[in-house]
């Protein structure tokens, strides 16, 4: 049988996507590096940050990648405890899940929105119509962004994947990397949000900004630089992954007819779609660590400061954690997926990319009689190799 990754010919080196294990649930490579592939040993890695730490950047510290200081204070992702925890309480309470639900009736109207756009030709290119600008205009909203000022979140979101591209385009070429030519939409962006951050402090307004300038824990609060940090890194971390989700999710549906008429039958199997999406092909498929000191797996000897690659997607059909893993079910249950991570980091948007995607798909299933790929126009997908998504995704609707 011809697995969806074939078929659509999805990056060769993620062969869990077609049903084949890797050899080992933990590799050792000869750089030093770990690649972990089995879930229980994934797991472990993901909860343990005494040994797993998310400063992974200053391994490439002595490669001459600078790192600006100021652009990791704030940021959840690169932290370890206890300062993560200090910090992702104070966002905690400015981003709350009263705060997503609050979102839904403007997402449902987004959301609509962009459909009426897309028009009613029988076709849509689900890509460039919905799951490209549905999840920054929606950071936009949460963040309290003025509608006007949209149009610049979607240019540096653009810039975004523009320089991850270039980077990958230097790398294959052997070329050195011009990091600071790709990255030159940031000062920009950061003077943006600085001026938004200020004006939150001088009018508060009913927005996230100013939930995270005045959220309050024991006495701290967040700094300028670390709204405006955090601000930016929802901008990173919460626009491609739920692109990827959305187009993923119909891709699934696609390639699993059988499936995707129970979904439509019974619109409550909507949210376990989503979920087996977010395992079936997850959108992170790889989360880095760097080892923060000396210890044994496995019966190896492992050095601090080596780069662990935590390879969710493969985690994610470990034979030992999920019957049937090369079955796209919507209906699995329990489905214990780390599509969004596990441990301490776990994804704090989840509760947004879970709406936003209940939301499209059911509207998606009410406007169009039919759902599909025609196979003159496959699906085309991101070249990021810890990634996996659709970059263009064109769909027959009648
Ligand atoms: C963390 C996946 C959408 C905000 C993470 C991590 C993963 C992930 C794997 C953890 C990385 C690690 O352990 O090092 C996803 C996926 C998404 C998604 C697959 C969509 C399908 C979003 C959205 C937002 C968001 C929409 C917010 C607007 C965050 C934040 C963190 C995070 C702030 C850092 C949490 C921490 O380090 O404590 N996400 N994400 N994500 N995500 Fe998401």
């Amino acid at each position: 049988m011809t697995t969806l990754a074939d078929r659509w010919n999805i990056r060769p080196d993620h062969t869990w996507l077609r049903g084949q294990r890797p050899e080992h649930n933990v590799r050792f490579d000869e750089d030093g590096s770990i690649d972990i592939y089995g879930y229980p040993e994934a797991a472990k890695a993901l909860t343990n940050p005494q040994i797993f730490s998310n400063d992974v950047g200053r391994l490439f510290l002595d490669e001459g990648v600078e790192l600006d200081e100021r652009v990791q204070e704030g940021s959840l992702l690169q932290s370890d405890p206890p300062a993560h925890g200090k910090l992702r309480k104070l966002v905690s309470r400015a981003f709350t899940p009263k705060t997503v639900a609050d979102l839904e009736p403007r997402i449902v109207a987004l959301t609509r929105e962009l459909l009426d756009q897309a028009g009613s030709q029988g076709k849509l290119e689900l890509v460039a119509a919905l799951t490209y600008p549905l999840p920054v205009i929606v950071i936009c909203e949460l963040l309290g962004v003025p509608a006007s000022d949209r149009d610049l979140f979607k240019k540096w979101v653009d810039r975004m994947a523009q320089s991850a591209s270039a980077l990958l385009d230097d790398e294959a070429d052997g070329e050195d990397v011009d990091v600071a030519a790709a990255n030159r939409y940031v000062p920009e962006m950061h003077e943006y949000l600085a001026a938004q951050v200020a004006e939150r402090r001088r009018h508060p307004m009913d927005d996230l900004l100013t939930s995270l300038v005045q959220a309050e824990v024991d006495g701290d609060r967040l700094t300028d630089a670390q709204v405006l940090n955090f601000a930016n890194e929802l901008l990173v971390v919460g626009h491609a992954t739920t692109s990827a989700l959305l187009g993923n999710l119909v891709l699934c549906l696609d390639a699993n007819p059988e499936a995707a008429a129970r979904v439509r039958a019974d619109r409550s199997l909507v949210s376990g779609a989503v979920e087996e999406s977010l395992r079936f092909l997850s959108p992170v498929a790889a989360i880095y660590r760097a080892t923060a000191k000396k210890f044994e797996l496995d019966g190896h000897h492992v050095d601090a400061d080596r780069l662990v690659r935590v390879w969710v997607g493969a985690a994610n059909r470990d034979p030992r954690q999920f019957a049937d893993p090369d079955t796209f079910d919507p209906a699995r249950d329990p489905n214990p997926h780390i599509g969004f991570s596990h441990g301490i980091h776990f994804c704090l948007g989840a509760p947004l990319a879970r709406l936003e995607s209940t939301i499209a798909l059911n509207m998606l299933l009410d406007r169009y009689p039919a759902l599909s790929i025609d196979p003159a126009e496959p699906p085309t997908f991101m070249s990021l190799p810890d990634a996996i998504g659709v970059a263009t995704l064109p769909l027959r609707t009648g």
